[in-house]
């Protein structure tokens, strides 16, 4: 009595399943589903993907802090790695969202003005590694574990680097030379 009973509902599981996958197929296969970066993404698409993300970034990133002193030598130098590499994206101070970075699907986020919320050991992760299906780079062919400590101690404190206190006067470490001494 009641193994056949069990038997039916994985049966009706398994239907559903299989059969959800062959609607999901079609669909693609159909060309219904849009592949246009021109739009910001539905609300719960946004929600549903940052979930995935911080879970899966807390997952892989580990704890580990910085292993470099958040010196005003290692955060000008990830000011520079900054302006160079990432603002086009994701903005320069106080300058507010750029077309560029806004033309992505998803659009890039405004890293400039505000201290992450994510800690070093994970902006560690995905500045080396990279986010699928997005326009975020993998850095870690082109940028030192070095470099990219570096990026993530300025990217952490946003409020207090050398950069961000001197762009309210307008005179951010963006626009000084490597060798300029503050
Ligand atoms: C070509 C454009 C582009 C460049 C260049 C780029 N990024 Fe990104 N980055 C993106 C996009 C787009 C996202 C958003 C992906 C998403 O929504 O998950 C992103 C996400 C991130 C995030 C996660 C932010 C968050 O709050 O979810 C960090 C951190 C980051 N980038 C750091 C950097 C750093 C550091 C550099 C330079 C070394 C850089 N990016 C260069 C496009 C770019």
């Amino acid at each position: 009595m009641r193994k056949p009973f069990i038997q039916g509902v994985l049966t009706g599981v398994a239907a559903i399943v299989v059969g959800g996958a062959m609607i999901a197929l079609l669909v693609m296969k159909l060309g219904a589903v849009p592949v246009n970066a021109d739009r910001q993404p539905p609300a719960l698409e946004a929600r549903l993907f940052g979930m995935a993300l911080h879970a899966s970034v807390a997952r892989y990133a580990g704890a580990q802090p910085n292993p470099l002193p958040a010196t005003d030598e290692n955060l000008s130098a990830g000011a520079e790695i900054y302006a160079e590499m990432c603002a086009k994206c994701h903005g320069k101070p106080n300058a507010g969202p750029g077309v560029y970075g806004a033309s992505f699907y998803p659009p890039a986020p405004l890293l400039a003005d505000h201290p992450s919320e994510y800690a070093e050991a994970e902006l560690f992760w995905i500045v080396k590694h990279g986010i699928r299906n997005t326009a975020m780079p993998a850095w870690g062919r082109q940028l030192s574990d070095e470099n990219i400590w570096q990026v993530a101690a300025f990217l952490k404190r946003r409020d207090s680097s050398p950069m961000n206190n001197q762009s309210r006067t307008g005179e951010g470490a963006m626009n000084r030379r490597p060798d300029d001494k503050k």
